[in-house]
C-alpha cells in the first residue's frame, strides 16, 4: 500500500490518477505516517520521499494541474524506469482531444506535439489518435433527430475471470428470463411508440450484453424479432448489429434468425486463441469452437464479422498472442477489436489479486511487443483503426482499439465513444445518454442495474424515461 500525504486537496484526483498509473494499492493520509508528502506551491511541486526532497518547477504554460502530473509522472517514472505510452493521459476518449484540435485547424504535427507537450504522450498513440479521429470526422452524427437504440442481455453462458459486467450466468437465472424477456419486451414496445411519435431516425441497433446468445433458440428469435418489428422495419435503419460473442451460445438456428431479421454485423469473440487461456479465464469454449461457429457464419452468409481479443491476459506473453494472430489471421474478419486486458473491480480476477492470489501478468516490454502484434494483424488483414478508447487500470496502461475494413466501420461504437448521438439504452443495466447538442451538454439515464429490480419496476422506469427524453424531444 502506498501512503500518501497532500496539502494539493483539489488536485487530489489528479494526484490519485498518476500514482495508479504506476502502483496498485494506494491510500491518501493525514498524519506522519506516509510514504510521500506531496506539497503544492505556487510555483513548484515538492515530493518528499525517504526524507529526500525534490522540487519541480512549474511550466508557465502549462495549468497547475498538467504540471502537477507531469512532475510526478517523470519523478515515478525515474524511480521505477516505467515509461507509459499515454504519459500523463487518463481520459477514456483522447480522440476527442485529437478531434478538437483538427476543428481548430491544427496539423498532424501540431496535434503530436500538443499531445506530449500536454501529457508526454508517445508520439505513435497520438498518431493512432489522429488516424482514428479522421475516420470517425465521417460518421459522428449532427443532427439531434438521429438516434441510436441499444438492448442489453444480461446473462452469459459462464462468468469470465476478468469480467466486471453485471451479468449473471443463464444457469442461475432459469427462473427470470422468462420475466427479463417480458419486461424487455414492454419496454421495447414502449420506446418504439415513443421514436414513432416523434419522428426520430434510427441510426444504428446494437444487440449486446452480457450475450444475447445465452438464451435459447425460441427465446432468441422471439426477441429478435420484436425488434425488428419495432425498430427496423420500415425505418432507414444504416446498421443492426448483434454480439454474439460466445462460440458456446451460437447456434445454427440463432444465426438463421440473424440472418432472417436482416442483421449485417455480428461479434464471435475468441479473446485469446489459446486453449490453456480459455480454461483459465472460465470461457468455456475451445479455440476450435471458435473457428467452427465463424466459418458457419460465413458459411450462411455473414459477410461482416467482427472478433475481440484482450492483450495481457494471465499467463499469456508474446508466443501466445503471436499463436492468436496467426489463428485470427486465417479467419480473416471484417472488423478486430483489440481490448488492453484491464484489472477491474468486480472481476473475479480482481478479488484475486486481493486474496494475494496472483497470476502472472506479462512485463510492460513485452505488452507492448503483444500490442504491436495485434496492430501487425491489422495491417495484414488490411484493416484500418475507426474507434478507440481507454479503459482504467489497463495493464501496460494501453488502449482498446477497433479496427475494420474501409466501410464496415461499426457506426454505433463511434457514436457510443464520441458522445454526439442520443442513445437509448433497454434491458437490465443499460445507460441511456441524451445529447443536447447546441448546449455541447450530456445527460445519462440508468435502468435497473439488478434484473430482478428491472423486471419488478419496469413500468415506472419506462414513464420516467419517457420524462426524460422529453427534455429534449418535447412532452406531447
Ligand atoms: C461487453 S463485452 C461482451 C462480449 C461477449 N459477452 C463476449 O464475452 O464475447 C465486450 C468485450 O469487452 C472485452 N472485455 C471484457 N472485460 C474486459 C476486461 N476486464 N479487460 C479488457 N477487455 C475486456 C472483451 O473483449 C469482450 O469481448
Ligand atoms: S466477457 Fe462476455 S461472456 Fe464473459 S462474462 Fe463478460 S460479458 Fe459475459
Amino acid at each position: 500500500m502506498i501512503k500518501i500525504k497532500t496539502n494539493g486537496e483539489k488536485f487530489k484526483y489528479d494526484i490519485y490518477n498518476i500514482f495508479k498509473l504506476f502502483f496498485t494499492e494506494i491510500e491518501f493520509v493525514s498524519d506522519i505516517d506516509y510514504n510521500y508528502n506531496i506539497v503544492v506551491e505556487k510555483n513548484n511541486l515538492k515530493i518528499l520521499y525517504e526524507d529526500v526532497e525534490k522540487v519541480c518547477d512549474f511550466d508557465e504554460q502549462l495549468s497547475d494541474k498538467e504540471n502537477i502530473k507531469r512532475s510526478l509522472y517523470n519523478y515515478i517514472s525515474d524511480k521505477t524506469g516505467i515509461k507509459l505510452p499515454w504519459g500523463t493521459l487518463v481520459g477514456i476518449r483522447p480522440t476527442k482531444i485529437a478531434l478538437n484540435l483538427m476543428n481548430e485547424g491544427k496539423t498532424d504535427e501540431d496535434i503530436v506535439k500538443y499531445f506530449k507537450y500536454h501529457s508526454l504522450t508517445r508520439d505513435d498513440k497520438a498518431r493512432l489518435c489522429i488516424k482514428v479521429a479522421k475516420t470517425e470526422e465521417h460518421f459522428v452524427n449532427s443532427e439531434t433527430n438521429n438516434i441510436s437504440i441499444y438492448i442489453g442481455m444480461p446473462f452469459c453462458p459462464t462468468r469470465c475471470l476478468y469480467c466486471s459486467f453485471i451479468s449473471d450466468t443463464i444457469a442461475n437465472c432459469k427462473d427470470v428470463v422468462d420475466d427479463y424477456l417480458l419486461a424487455l419486451n414492454y419496454e421495447i414496445e414502449a420506446i418504439s411508440e415513443y421514436v414513432r411519435d416523434r419522428g426520430l431516425n434510427i441510426e444504428c441497433v446494437y444487440f449486446g450484453g452480457g450475450t444475447p446468445t445465452s438464451v435459447n433458440d425460441e427465446q432468441f428469435e422471439k426477441i429478435v424479432n420484436k425488434i425488428y418489428y419495432n425498430f427496423i422495419e420500415g425505418n432507414t435503419v444504416k446498421e443492426f448489429t448483434v454480439e454474439c460473442g460466445r462460440p458456446d451460445s451460437i447456434t445454427a438456428e440463432k444465426l438463421y434468425t440473424l440472418k432472417r431479421y436482416g442483421v449485417q454485423r455480428i461479434s464471435i469473440n475468441p479473446q485469446t486463441m489459446n486453449d490453456n487461456t480459455l480454461k483459465l479465464i472460465g470461457r468455456g469454449h475451445s479455440a476450435n469452437e471458435v473457428i467452427d461457429k465463424f466459418n458457419l457464419a460465413r458459411k450462411m452468409g455473414f459477410n461482416n464479422i467482427n472478433v475481440d481479443l484482450i492483450v495481457g491476459l494471465p499467463g499469456e506473453g508474446l508466443k501466445e498472442v503471436k499463436h492468436t494472430c496467426s489463428e485470427v489471421l486465417k479467419l480473416a474478419p471484417d472488423s478486430l477489436t483489440v481490448h488492453g486486458m484491464s484489472l477491474k473491480r468486480g472481476s473475479k480476477l480482481h478479488q484475486n489479486t486481493i486474496n494475494n492470489i496472483h497470476m502472472k501478468i506479462a512485463p510492460l516490454e513485452e505488452l507492448n511487443a503483444m500490442h504491436e502484434v495485434t496492430s501487425k494483424l491489422s495491417e495484414q488483414l488490411n484493416l484500418k483503426p475507426y474507434y478507440m478508447y481507454r479503459q482504467k487500470n489497463t495493464v501496460g496502461n494501453m488502449e482498446n482499439v477497433g479496427y475494420s475494413k474501409v466501410n464496415q466501420e461499426c457506426i454505433y461504437n463511434i457514436e457510443m465513444i464520441e458522445e454526439k448521438q442520443t442513445i437509448i439504452a433497454l434491458g437490465a443495466n443499460a445507460v441511456s445518454k441524451i445529447i443536447f447538442l447546441k448546449e455541447n451538454r450530456l445527460e445519462r439515464f440508468p435502468n435497473h442495474k439488478d434484473v430482478r429490480e428491472y423486471i419488478k419496476r419496469i413500468e415506472e422506469k419506462v414513464e420516467k424515461k419517457i420524462k426524460f427524453l422529453n427534455e429534449l424531444y418535447g412532452a406531447k
